[in-house]
């Protein structure tokens, strides 16, 4: 790779508002059983009426700055993931950079669904290589559940609402910090059938007076996100660890994309990585998408999960098919 790239600070938030398994038994043909088993998922958090992706990922973009000992004022470029933007235009990243008061920075949003964060962790690594002395905000943060089809039991006990953010700049790392040692990114457009939030988007217009349809939720064959999530999420792994001359033995915590706790251990198997050394958050915040990682390797901080010298292995899969890992160092 081509310089260095530093995780200076991590933060992230999430609503107020938990919705158990047990509430959830009153709105739709469902069971806490049920839930637990297929999934892992006890309870989610979900965004308030009114507050918009931009809300959390305000929240979460401050606590990372703080973390890294830092002003917004230091940030070069504000790279945001999420497919819950608060509008389709403006960017949520230029909402996000006016709520935190630094006019004038580059903002991008992006969407690369639940893989978002990796996403816009090489992008910040690409301005970086770019524009040496950078200093770049990744967020990633979603509002799923403004897309979540509450008459669906299929799919809405599954999601949840929440931010997470880095702030990575090519400085030498400080304690606490991490570096990223490589990231690979992949996607497969020829399955994207397979998981979609289509209504409202130019294939599938809505018109004034339209009421809104089925497809304008998430909706997704399950069983097919299951196998491809395993098996992608697996091999990129498998090839990240290799090429960075490491063994599965080496990584001290693994942070795999939280949507469904038998996904995680299904590849936590296939790469003998288990018990303590895998990261779960799935069962407190259910599937926040592209800020799922990024939430559990915040959380993996403040929580001491990592120590200097932690090898820390992320994996992340969503619509699309996009996929990717990353590998990173604390120092
Ligand atoms: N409560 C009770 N029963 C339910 C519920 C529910 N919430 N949802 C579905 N069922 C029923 C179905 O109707 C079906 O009943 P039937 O056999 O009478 O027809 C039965 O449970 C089994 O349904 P399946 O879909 O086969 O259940 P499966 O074991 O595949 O589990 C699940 C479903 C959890 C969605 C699973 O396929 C899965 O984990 N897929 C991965 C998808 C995922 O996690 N996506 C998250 C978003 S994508 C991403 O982040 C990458």
């Amino acid at each position: 790779m081509h310089g260095r790239f530093t995780i200076e600070g991590f933060g992230r938030h999430v609503p107020d508002r938990v919705l158990t398994n047990a509430e959830l038994e009153t709105i739709v043909d469902t069971s806490d059983d049920w839930i637990t088993t297929r999934t892992g998922i006890k309870e989610r958090h979900i965004a308030a009426p009114g507050e918009a992706s931009s809300d959390l990922a305000v929240k979460a973009a401050t606590k990372a700055l703080a973390y890294a000992g830092r002003e917004a004022s230091d940030l070069t470029h504000l790279f945001y993931a999420t497919f819950t933007p608060d509008a389709f235009c403006p960017p949520a990243s230029c909402i996000l950079q006016e709520k935190l008061g630094i006019q004038g920075r580059a903002c991008v949003d992006m969407n690369a669904a639940c893989s978002g964060f990796l996403y816009g962790i090489e992008t910040a690594m690409g301005a970086l290589a770019l524009r040496p002395g950078s200093t770049v905000l990744v967020t990633a943060s979603e509002i799923t559940t403004s897309r979540t089809n509450w008459a669906d039991r299929a799919t809405c006990v599954l999601f949840g609402d929440g931010a997470g953010s880095v702030v990575i700049s090519d400085r030498e790392p400080k304690p606490g910090q991490a570096i990223i040692k490589d990231i690979i990114l992949k996607a497969d457009g020829s399955l994207w059938p397979l998981l979609t939030v289509k209504g409202g988007g130019s294939g599938w217009p809505l018109k004034l007076g339209d009421t809104i349809k089925d497809d304008f939720f998430i909706e997704m064959n399950g069983p097919e996100v299951y196998k491809n999530a395993v098996r992608s999420m697996g091999s990129v792994c498998e090839e990240i660890v290799a090429k960075n001359g490491l063994a599965m033995d080496d990584i001290d915590l693994f942070i795999p994309h939280q949507a469904n706790l038998r996904i995680i251990e299904a590849v936590g198997k296939r790469l003998k990585v288990t018990g303590d050394r895998v990261m779960v958050t799935v069962d407190r915040y259910g599937n926040t998408s592209a800020a799922s990682v990024a939430i559990a390797l915040a959380d993996a901080v403040s929580e001491g999960r990592v120590k200097a010298g932690s090898n820390v292995l992320l994996t992340v899969f969503g619509g699309g098919f996009t996929w990717g890992a990353a590998l990173l160092k604390f120092v």
